[in-house]
């Protein structure tokens, strides 16, 4: 195997080199975001101009990279990391691509399953948003074990949208809803903006992103945290996402506390005295609970 078929999330504790020490000490003397979103764009662009034979190739890089960022990332005192792996759209691959994608996912969520030393060390709890009855059988095991192995850990969260739209997100939220209404758990007068937020995949504890970052140079959101980016900072680089750096991710944050400090934050959902609804996350069992009537 080579070095990236290798690779696993959690990268070697060595001592991070001064210069990156001394910028994270002056960033982080300014609000640091608390959860960063990412669209990890550019692999296939990345692997042709480096002439790596395969696109497959580059969404390893891919997932190198992201590791590294994830490990940047706690550094900086960010809680919470959501990343786009895989949307329904790219169903639309080539079977040699999708495949290969399935593959990798498989791959690195088995070798994550069997680091059980760095999981207990970490204590990232893993969480899956997407439309998981598209994945194979053995995927989806492999996700539940995932969360269910990490469900209590409180040392970061780590948020693996795959395979994943926002439309699709909202409307089975909606299915949530339509199913308690039919089993008589709830009035429909009762459906407000609180209970579609608690039926979302982001219902199980998950908080809005306050930076969304998109590699590539591409603008654009594609379908992505549709609901919960609704007063986040969106940034834009366009190095291709295995090129994304230290650098570049300093550059986003800095970026991100220039502007929070010109703009005031939206107020939080639910102004009105509406009921404050949760989500009650029993295996794949879910129940809405009103907090506050
Ligand atoms: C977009 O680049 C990237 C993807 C569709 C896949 C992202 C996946 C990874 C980085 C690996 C993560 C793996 C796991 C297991 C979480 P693109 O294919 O659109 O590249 P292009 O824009 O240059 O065509
Ligand atoms: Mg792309």
């Amino acid at each position: 195997l080579t070095a990236d078929e290798e690779a696993g999330w959690f990268v070697s504790q060595k001592e991070q080199p001064w210069w990156q020490w001394l910028l994270r000490r002056f960033i982080a003397s300014g609000p640091i975001p608390r959860h960063v979103a990412f669209v990890m764009d550019g692999n296939r662009r990345f692997a042709k101009n480096k002439n790596l034979g395969s696109v497959i190739k580059g969404h390893e890089k891919g997932f190198v990279q992201l590791a590294k960022i994830l490990d940047w990332c706690s550094r900086f005192g960010i809680r919470e990391i959501t990343v786009y792996a895989f949307s329904i759209e790219n169903f639309k691959r080539s079977e040699d691509e999708v495949g290969g994608l399935m593959r990798l996912a498989e791959e690195k969520f088995q070798k994550l399953l069997n680091d059980s030393e760095k999981l207990d060390e970490k204590r990232i709890c893993f969480r899956f948003y997407g439309n998981r009855t598209l994945l194979s059988a053995r995927l989806q095991k492999l996700m539940s074990d995932i969360e269910g192995r990490t469900e209590k850990f409180e040392g970061g969260r780590l948020n693996v949208c795959m395979p994943y739209t926002s439309r699709d997100e909202i409307s089975r939220s909606f299915e949530t809803i339509r199913t308690h209404v039919k089993e008589g758990k709830l009035n429909v007068e009762d459906i407000n903006e609180s209970m579609i937020d608690a039926c979302l995949d982001s219902g199980c504890g998950g908080t809005p992103p306050d930076l969304f970052i998109r590699t590539s140079g591409e603008h654009r959101l594609s379908d992505f945290m549709m609901w919960q980016a609704a007063d986040t900072h969106v940034y834009f680089d366009s190095v291709l996402w295995p090129e994304f750096g230290y650098y570049n991710l300093c550059k986003a944050i800095l970026n991100y506390q220039y502007y929070r400090s010109t703009v005031s934050k939206m107020s939080s959902l639910n102004v009105s005295e509406e009921t404050t609804w949760k989500m009650n996350f029993r295996g794949n069992d879910r129940d809405l609970i009103s907090v506050k009537s």
